[in-house]
């Protein structure tokens, strides 16, 4: 595990979520554990891939590093930046644009899915966005990247710029291996994905109260007796999931275990599941929080350790291309 490194990380547009702690956090903290280099960018210029606006990037950036720090993240071994503060990741990209085709920019199935939901034009940077990721993972010789099934074009893409950068001017960049995340999309209180723009996720930093009262307004439906479907059942379903995912259960037991219970009764086993498997993460979260100057510091030095990294692979880069 040594020699290996991984970079992960999310978008800055708001409070991180139950999906992102299962769906990656908890992930790179055991690559973290098991003794890999872990990068995790806060992915600040991909906020404006699908908006006009950066919103309130730098509260949002302080809160996910906040999170990332109280689920595991130990800033003495791991690096925690933002795009913006790390020049040397756009240079990066100019050549890597000029190793993929308009074609192979159009292909891409969740540029395709993104363009689609956001109703917009298609801007440049929503097009070349996975050249953009292709850099973030490059910069630093990534060797492993988790990732739900949805994200391996991009891992395929990066996979693709490194292989013709060596053949054009010398091997520089690793390939990328795509790890598959164990909760690739863990579903939101309204059985959709998990996500900050459906307002369906329970957040990190709710309250336990908070909690219980987003739970109570999940919609679920007027069969008492609870079983675990899906297809027929989303709404219940999620709910059995979340408690599934917080308890280390199998959702059907849980639903079993509740029978003619009602979605009263459900709400209450998710409320209680997540309040208990959230507790640690909140009194950590509630600790770190007491030194805004110290979580500000462990990006900034996550900055500037990913600056040095990156100068080094662009020097790398213009003595093989010989600029
Ligand atoms: P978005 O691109 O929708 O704004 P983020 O960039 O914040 O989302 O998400 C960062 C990463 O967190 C994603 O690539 C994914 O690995 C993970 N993630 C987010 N939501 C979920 C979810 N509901 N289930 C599992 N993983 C998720
Ligand atoms: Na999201």
């Amino acid at each position: 595990p040594g020699s290996y490194t991984t970079l992960t990380g999310e978008r800055p547009t708001g409070p991180l979520h139950l999906g992102h702690l299962f769906g990656t956090i908890r992930e790179r903290v055991r690559l973290q554990d098991l003794g890999v280099r872990t990068m995790v960018v806060l992915a600040d210029y991909q906020v404006i891939t699908d908006r006009d606006a950066i919103g309130h990037v730098r509260q949002h950036v302080y809160d996910a590093a906040l999170d990332n720090v109280a689920a595991g993240i130990d800033p003495e071994k791991s690096m925690i930046f933002t795009h913006s503060a790390v020049p040397a990741l756009n240079q990066l990209m100019l050549p890597f644009l000029s190793l993929v085709t308009e074609a192979e920019l159009h292909r891409n199935p969740t540029v395709k899915a993104e363009l689609a939901a956001s109703g917009r034009a298609l801007s440049g940077l929503l097009l070349t966005y996975p050249v953009h990721q292709a850099a973030d993972i490059l910069f630093c010789k990534a060797t492993v990247v988790p990732v739900g099934k949805d994200q391996l074009p991009h891992i395929e893409l990066s996979r693709v710029i490194a292989r013709r950068f060596r053949d054009r001017y010398g091997a520089v960049f690793e390939e990328p291996q795509a790890l598959l995340t164990s909760a690739p999309a863990v579903p939101g209180l309204d059985g959709r994905k998990m996500s900050k723009s459906f307002g369906n996720a329970i957040t990190l930093s709710m309250t336990p109260d908070e909690t219980v009262a987003v739970v109570r307004r999940a919609p679920t439906d007027s069969d008492r007796y609870i079983s675990y479907d899906p297809a027929a059942r989303p709404g219940v379903s999620a709910l059995l999931t979340i408690a599934g995912l917080c308890t280390g259960r199998d959702p059907g037991a849980i639903a079993a275990d509740i029978g003619v219970g009602g979605a009263g009764s459900l709400k209450d086993c998710v409320a209680e599941s997540v309040n208990s498997f959230l507790a640690e993460h909140r009194r950590r979260r509630a600790d770190v929080a007491t030194d805004p100057d110290y979580v500000r510091s462990v990006v900034r030095r996550g900055n500037e350790r990913a600056n040095e990294i990156a100068e080094q692979t662009l020097s790398e880069v213009r003595e093989a291309m010989g600029t």
